[in-house]
């Protein structure tokens, strides 16, 4: 049916004032997932000042994020959350001032440069798994929280921050909480002196400090780190310069966007892997065939496909982050609908992964579902958890070699059970988190059964 171009969206009713905002705050992601079956591929929500179209059909998913993504922002939702952290940081810059962030942080990222960084991977990962023993029970978010910041830190600007890991912490959870929308605290102004305000405000000047001292001590020495660090120090002297604001706030934006979301993927890979027997039996197996035993390098990725398409499903079934945020800078069609300029788009990952129309018992972990030609036809954005289009996930790469290194390290040696049988909640700050503590069981694991 033609629909006029003026009409809204249908989307649930909601209450004066509050609009949509209780069903949210209580769970956000199962009534974004609800209102996707009530309403279909694009619903209008209501929040307090933020009318909110919520997509769910690939096409115009790709539509927003690819064909016509220069009619849109990241939209102020995302300058708000990070605002007096990273200000001027590639995630919340826009235009040129974006184009030319992502350039200089580019080579970085080159895979040549991710293999120099595989070795520090492996050896953090061995770390981990060593400080752990047998029968131990272990808080994993908290575990691959330490261990990806570990090997962030040492990648991106060569330190060593075991020492540092609690400023880096502190501002991590100060951020989480600012945007916790089950958390009234997040519909507070930051400059509000509210006790969590105080908190977050000392956690970001700590952070602050922290990297301006590094950047200061490396300028001073001169040294090639072999980082991203002297990277773009190095592009800053050939004249292509970030200001020494812009370098802080990219290391600190990559440290924030690089660590939770690639801790959660493999929280949530051990936590499927510890619920399937079966899968953890071939994840084994493969793991002797390529492996026998040594510790995985760069060229024996490829050879490891099955321990892949375990990431590829995981990152499916539990995206780390569960929506991508735009705003139209002109009024734009899609669907039929007249999205006025200015309004939020969400684009909820977690909504789309799990819809039945792509995806048969899309509830199920099932990594078989991952060989090449059932993958093919399923549309591009039915699965994105890194985004798409220009601005998709600059450290994609990064992680995806991060997490096979170290989920093949760690699996060699040992397995881990959970602690409870209670099901895992999740619930949306700018990551997907679980509600709950998650604890698992050291187990020891032989790599031949
Ligand atoms: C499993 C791990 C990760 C996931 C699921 C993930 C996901 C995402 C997503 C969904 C976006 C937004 C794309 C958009 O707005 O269209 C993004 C952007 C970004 N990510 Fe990641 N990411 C991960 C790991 C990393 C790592 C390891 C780094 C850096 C070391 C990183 C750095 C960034 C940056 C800087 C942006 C902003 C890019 C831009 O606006 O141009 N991410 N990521």
């Amino acid at each position: 049916m033609a629909q006029s171009t003026l009409e809204r969206p249908p989307g649930p009713t909601g209450l004066p004032l509050l609009g949509n905002s209780l069903p949210f705050m209580r769970d956000p992601l199962a009534a974004l997932e609800q209102w996707a079956s009530e309403y279909g591929d694009i619903t209008y929500l209501q929040f307090p000042g933020r009318p909110t179209y919520v997509l769910t059909h690939p096409d115009h998913i790709e539509q927003v994020l690819v064909t016509e993504n220069s009619t849109f922002t990241t939209g102020d939702l995302r300058r708000d959350a990070f605002s007096g952290v990273e200000d001027e940081s590639l995630s919340v810059s826009e235009g040129r001032t974006w184009q030319r962030q992502r350039q200089q942080l580019q080579p970085g990222f080159y895979r040549e440069q991710i293999t120099t960084y595989a070795e520090t991977m492996v050896t953090d990962a061995e770390q981990t798994v060593e400080g752990w023993t047998v029968g131990e029970t272990v808080d994993i978010v908290r575990e691959m929280s330490q261990l990806t910041l570990a090997i962030l830190a040492k990648t991106l600007f060569n330190h060593n921050v075991r020492e540092d890991q609690s400023i880096v912490r502190a501002a991590v959870d100060a951020l989480s909480q600012q945007t916790d929308y089950s958390q009234l605290s997040t519909v507070v102004p930051k400059w509000v002196p509210t006790p969590a305000n105080r908190r977050f405000q000392r956690a970001t000047n700590d952070l602050h400090s922290l990297i301006e001292n590094l950047i200061r001590e490396r300028r001073r020495t001169n040294e090639d780190g072999n980082d991203l660090l002297s990277i773009l120090i190095g592009t800053d002297r050939e004249g292509t310069e970030l200001s020494e604001t812009e370098l802080r706030d990219n290391i600190i934006g990559l440290l924030l966007a690089g660590h939770e979301t690639t801790a959660l993927a493999l929280t949530y890979t051990w936590y499927l892997l510890s619920k399937n027997p079966d899968v953890r039996r071939k994840l084994r197996a493969e793991l002797a065939a390529v492996l026998d035993g040594a510790t995985p390098t760069v060229d024996q990725l490829s050879d490891l496909e099955y321990t892949g398409q375990i990431l590829t499903e995981s990152l499916r079934l539990y995206p780390p982050i569960w929506g991508t945020g735009r705003e139209p800078v002109t009024d734009v069609t899609i669907d039929g609908y007249t999205v006025p300029e200015g309004m939020t788009i969400t684009i909820p990952q977690w909504v789309v992964h799990h819809d039945k129309r792509f995806y048969d018992d899309p509830d199920e972990f099932r990594p078989e579902r991952w060989s090449d030609e059932r993958d093919a036809e399923r549309p591009e954005f039915a699965y994105f958890p890194f985004g798409g289009g220009p601005r998709r996930c600059i450290g994609e790469q990064f992680a995806l070699v991060e997490m096979k290194l170290v989920l093949a390290t760690i699996a060699q040696r040992v397995s881990l059970g959970l602690v409870s049988d209670a099901p895992l909640n999740v619930t949306a700050s700018i990551t997907t988190r679980p509600t709950d503590l998650i604890e698992m069981v050291v187990e020891k694991e032989s790599v031949v059964e």
